[in-house]
């Protein structure tokens, strides 16, 4: 029996993550769950998973979860305490699937703990892929990538790295892939979170609308499989049934291929180097009457080069991009601005923001907190 820690147990990949759990209630308990705000969602989790541990990040949420819980259940509250729970002795498996740089430090403390890491919160290494990769080797942690086109890298990099020649990442191109970007401006945020393949929460379902999750993937993949950006490729494919493949010198490519759903992903995490039943379908490829292939559209797509190039660039470039996004999905959720404005506020935070090289994980976090800052300036002259 393996003890899960869920991060982020309220959202998408959480729910995802517990359905696989529920066919498989011989081999994983859930140990820990967290949230941020949802302590309705919470309550339910806990009558049903009965956790030793629940986090609320929230503070308020949890006083709220403490007055109602009727189980053993430890109410934390807090930041720190997810640290707390994702370094615990008694976890094996931490699923780290918080969204956003909130994600990333409870991630840290499962490497630094020698924990297996079910990653799916890419921040982590878009932030602070060197320092995180260090203390994935250091602490002897196992690293497994929870995002469909990284799990599908990993599967076909077990024919191992000598004579690769580059990955291909593919991308569904979004809900705008075919939209003219004359007609980009009106977008609605919830024409944004519209996803045509995927489940996903909303803030990810923005950054596929404007590609910018392929940016952030491509960074992803860059620290996962220690790979120069020349060869990291990216390819739109909007059936997403082929979920990225591998290169090699004699001509040789390996892709794997599936029905989009995450609990394929995760339930490879969990059960890795076994396979379990995740609950997804087979594929069956009579029934896909096309599979197509297109180069993304970077001009159209300018989140997707802005990434490339803050990987190119180093230091705090990818840091400040990714809190720039964050902010800037923040405000469009919000409709503070507007679609085609999330790619002009990164490029304005990432020319204004001094370049720097990040030696400590301080050193991160300070540059989050400046970049959002300075954003958060930039869209003033918004709306
Ligand atoms: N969804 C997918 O298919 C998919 C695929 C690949 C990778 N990912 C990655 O997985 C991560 C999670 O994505 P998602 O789609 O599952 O997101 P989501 O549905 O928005 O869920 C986010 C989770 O994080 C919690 N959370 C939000 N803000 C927090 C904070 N400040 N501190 C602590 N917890 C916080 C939320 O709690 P509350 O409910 O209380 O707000 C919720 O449990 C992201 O990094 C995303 O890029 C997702």
């Amino acid at each position: 029996m393996k003890n899960i820690t869920l991060l982020g147990a309220t959202g998408s990949i959480g729910k995802s993550t517990l359905s696989v759990v529920d066919l498989h209630p011989d081999k994983f308990n859930i140990f820990a769950l967290s949230a941020n705000t949802n302590w309705q969602q919470m309550l339910d989790l806990c009558n049903k998973y009965q956790p030793n541990y629940a986090v609320m990040v929230d503070e308020q949420s949890a006083e709220k979860l403490s007055n109602v819980i009727t189980t053993d259940t430890q109410i934390l509250s807090g930041a720190q305490a997810l640290d707390k729970v994702a370094a615990h002795q008694d976890t094996d498996l931490v699923m780290a699937a918080i969204v956003g740089a909130a994600g990333m430090s409870s991630a840290l403390c499962s490497a630094k703990a020698g924990k297996r890491i079910m990653l799916a919160n890419k921040e982590s290494l878009v932030l602070a892929g060197d320092i995180f990769m260090k203390a994935v080797k250091e602490f002897n942690a196992e690293l497994i990538p929870v995002d469909s086109e990284h799990s599908a890298i990993f599967q076909c990099l077990k024919s191992g790295k000598a004579g690769l020649n580059k990955i291909q990442l593919t991308a569904s191109g979004g809900p705008f892939l075919r939209t003219p970007i004359s007609k980009l401006k009106s977008i609605t945020p919830d024409q944004a979170c519209a996803h045509p393949n995927w489940s996903m929460g909303r803030k990810i379902s923005v950054d596929s609308a404007t590609m910018m999750n392929k940016g952030l993937e491509v960074i992803e993949a860059h620290y996962l499989f220690s790979l120069r950006p020349e060869q990291i490729d990216v390819l739109v494919h909007p059936q997403s049934i082929v979920h990225s493949s591998v290169y090699y010198e004699d001509g040789s490519t390996l892709s794997q291929l599936g029905n989009p759903d995450m609990r394929s992903v995760i339930s490879y995490a969990m059960s890795y180097p076994q396979r379990i039943n995740s609950g997804v379908a087979a594929l069956d490829l009579t029934s896909i009457p096309v599979l197509e292939f297109y180069q993304p559209d970077f001009e159209k797509f300018t989140c997707l080069k802005l990434a490339f190039e803050a990987l190119s660039k180093g230091g705090n470039a990818m840091g400040t991009m990714n809190a720039a996004n964050e902010i800037a999905v923040e405000n469009f959720l919000n409709h503070q601005i507007g679609f085609l404005d999330i790619p002009k506020i990164i490029d304005q935070t990432l020319s204004i923001m001094k370049h720097t090289t990040l030696n400590s994980l301080e050193e991160v976090v300070n540059n989050d907190l400046v970049a959002r800052e300075m954003t958060r300036e930039i869209i003033k002259q918004y709306g």
